[in-house]
């Protein structure tokens, strides 16, 4: 079968400006994280400007873009302003997500079925401006196909579910949700989508989820924010990567 060799880093750096805005000043600075995190191996930032601006601001995307030497993905809302704004931006990737103003982070994946007509021209201006559009989804086979269909070239699957059913040890809800994403992520790939994961991921579940074939990324933030106040941006990083290339070699293993 083949796969790729590797397997990309996106390391999320929302949460150092959420600790940022907890004073209101400059730092921490969410550019020197994401430059510290490059410096270790990440492959690339990505970053979500909410509507609330509640972490992540204008001027950090527009900062990560000009300062940043890998590829940023710009997560955001399907809405007249964030398309505006990242059309501006011109980042190498926008990751559609949901977003409701209360909730503490994006809870679930998009609605692609239930909000088609309002995503394709979405979609379409992005493909237009040559930005890599991925629609963040859970692993299931409609909302999949239908990503195909608007023609996005990625989907990032939501592996939010997952990653709490294994760290509340519900070995048969996280057993279901794993069966969901392996099942999702073949779906995918056969429908000629690149695949990527991401939320609520830890060295664990990277290193599970790294040995599936057809994902080709993930984004990580809230665990590597948290681990870096102890060991810091670059050891967390590497740790994080070392997990990735185990479970890459893991799958590599396997199928030799
Ligand atoms: N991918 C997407 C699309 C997200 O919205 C988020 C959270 O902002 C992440 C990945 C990263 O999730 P976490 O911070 O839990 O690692």
């Amino acid at each position: 079968m083949s796969h790729p060799r590797s397997i990309r880093l996106g390391v999320n750096v929302d949460h150092v400006a959420t600790l940022r805005n907890a004073r209101g000043g400059a730092r921490p600075d969410p550019v020197r994280a994401a430059l510290a995190a490059i410096e270790a191996g990440a492959d690339g930032i990505t970053a979500h400007l909410r509507e609330d601006r509640r972490h992540i601001r204008d001027d950090d995307m527009a900062r990560l873009k000009a300062e940043i030497p890998k590829p940023l993905n710009f997560e955001m809302a399907a809405t007249p302003d964030m398309l505006r704004i990242s059309l501006a931006t011109k980042p190498h990737a926008v990751c559609l997500v949901p977003e409701r103003r209360e909730e503490l982070t994006t809870e679930g994946g998009l609605d692609v079925v239930g909000q088609h007509n309002a995503l394709a021209p979405f979609i379409a201006k992005l493909n237009d401006a040559g930005i890599r559009v991925s629609l963040f989804i859970s692993a299931d086979e409609r909302q999949i196909e239908m990503a195909a269909k608007l023609r996005a070239p990625v989907i990032e699957i939501h592996t939010g579910a997952w990653c709490d059913a294994v760290m509340d040890g519900h070995q048969e809800k996280a057993a279901a949700e794993w069966r969901r994403i392996v099942a999702g992520a073949a779906v995918a790939k056969s429908a000629g989508l690149e695949v990527h994961a991401g939320h609520g991921l830890d060295y664990a579940t990277a290193e599970t989820i790294a040995a599936l074939p057809e994902i080709a990324e993930l984004n990580i933030g809230y665990f590597m924010i948290g681990e870096a106040l102890f060991v810091g941006i670059g050891e967390t990083v590497r740790t994080m990567r070392a997990a990735m290339d185990r479970g890459r070699a893991a799958l590599r293993a396997r199928t030799a």
